[in-house]
């Protein structure tokens, strides 16, 4: 049979569906040490339905729905400049139909478009041990130009202590907007419609910590002033246990050691609460943890207390089993949020396109020549 013998067309829910669901989870993702399944709960666009422009393509061969690919557009801050940018997620293709050129052709038709859409850059993240996903990529002309960690913690029984110096208060979502504008308006991809971020239903909210005894107090605030601690940290938490679970595959080797380690400490010291481990190979739900930042001295304790925090917050959500953040690959932050090694990813390639002629020093040469000075990047939430 010729390979082009497939069809890519738009995800049509009616007769759609079901099948995308089925292929998702027949699915893993990543490379045999970390694979994973997504359930998306009956929802197969719930991972792009809060951007503000979304596509599903599928393909099919013979009928049978055989591939799958989303992408996003928004609007984003790309070397200080307002970029329009295609994300790329969820490329899944059936895998008795693999190494026909069914990734490609998908890709190549989500980029269209986004080019349609006038999008500037093209770009997709993937775990860097994913060698099917990267050659593909490659192909298509994408560059490596981020390696931010996942930095993932289980959500235990127990609560964490929280220090009595350290103040941490919730913000209204305006006084948060004014804050990441203010303080993280320039990071790359940065998202132009944060309001919209912070104001989505799965937005839980956003929380500052600075020195207690110390005031906080914006333009927001009663009496109008404005008065901002030296040291402080913020972080919004997103509740995707709304949005799909994630299954961890059997044959994933981290997750089998890490069972073996739990049950051989618990025979070892059966007093000790091993109950407060999740099950990893049932589906679970989890928070991430968006536009965490810190400034001032002293203010890497006040990400551990928010951190800890958003903890002690999911223990009380049944359904959150991890708490998980995204950060920069050279960002000293990681050094105060709490993760776990074992469950954790150092290294998750960002790849981008440029979708529009390119010159010499342009944003893509500037962004992707010096690996060494990765300055940091927001992880937008519905990206996720
Ligand atoms: C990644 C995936 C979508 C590739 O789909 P596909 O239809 O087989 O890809 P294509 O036939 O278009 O392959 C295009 C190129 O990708 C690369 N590639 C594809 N599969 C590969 C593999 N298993 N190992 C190494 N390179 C591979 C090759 O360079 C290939 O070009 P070639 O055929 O000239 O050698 C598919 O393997 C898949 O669904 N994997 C599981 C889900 C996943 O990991 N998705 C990516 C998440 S970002």
């Amino acid at each position: 049979m010729a390979y082009k013998d497939f069809n890519i067309r738009s995800y049509n829910g009616l007769i759609d569906k079901g099948r995308v669901e089925d292929l998702e989870r027949r699915c893993a993702v990543g490379p045999a040490e970390h694979v994973f399944f997504i359930d998306t709960m009956g929802d197969p666009i719930c991972r792009i339905r809060n951007s503000p422009m979304y596509n599903m393509l599928v393909a099919e061969l013979n009928n049978e729905l055989v591939g799958v690919i989303q992408g996003s557009i928004k609007q984003v801050t790309v070397r200080k400049y307002l970029a329009k940018v295609g994300y790329v997620l969820g490329l899944r293709v059936s895998s008795t139909h693999r190494h026909k050129g069914i990734g490609s052709s998908l890709v190549h038709h989500l980029v269209r478009w986004f080019v349609a859409n006038q999008a500037d850059y093209a770009y997709m993240a993937t775990d860097k041990d994913n060698h099917a996903s990267i050659n593909l990529f490659a192909k298509l002309g994408f560059v490596r130009f981020r390696t931010p960690a996942i930095l993932v913690h289980p959500v235990n029984n127990s609560s964490f202590h929280l220090s009595p110096n350290i103040k941490i208060a919730k913000l209204k979502v305006e006084q948060a907007e004014f804050l990441y504008r203010k303080f993280m308006g320039s990071v790359e991809f940065f998202p132009h419609d944060i309001d919209k971020v912070l104001g989505n239903k799965l937005s839980l909210g956003t929380w500052v910590a600075y020195p207690r005894g110390q005031t906080w107090c914006d333009q927001f605030g009663i009496g109008g002033g404005q008065v901002i601690p030296n040291s402080w940290a913020m972080v919004s938490v997103w509740n995707s246990t709304q949005v799909y679970k994630l299954r961890i595959g059997k044959q994933t080797v981290s997750c089998f050691l890490y069972k073996m380690y739990s049950r051989l400490i618990h025979k070892l010291f059966p007093c000790f609460e091993l109950s407060e481990i999740p099950d990893f190979l049932e589906p679970f739900g989890f928070y991430f943890m968006y536009g965490v930042h810190q400034e001032g001295p002293g203010s890497g304790k006040m990400v551990r207390a928010l951190c800890k925090y958003v903890h002690n917050m999911a223990r009380k959500a049944q359904e959150c089993k991890v708490l998980v953040t995204e950060v920069g690959g050279e960002n000293k932050m990681k050094l105060y949020i709490p993760h776990w090694k074992l469950l954790s990813c150092s290294e998750d390639l960002w790849c981008i396109k440029a979708l529009k002629n390119e010159e010499r020093n342009s944003p893509l040469h500037e962004m992707t020549k010096s690996p060494a000075t990765r300055p940091p990047l927001f992880v937008d939430p519905r990206e996720v």
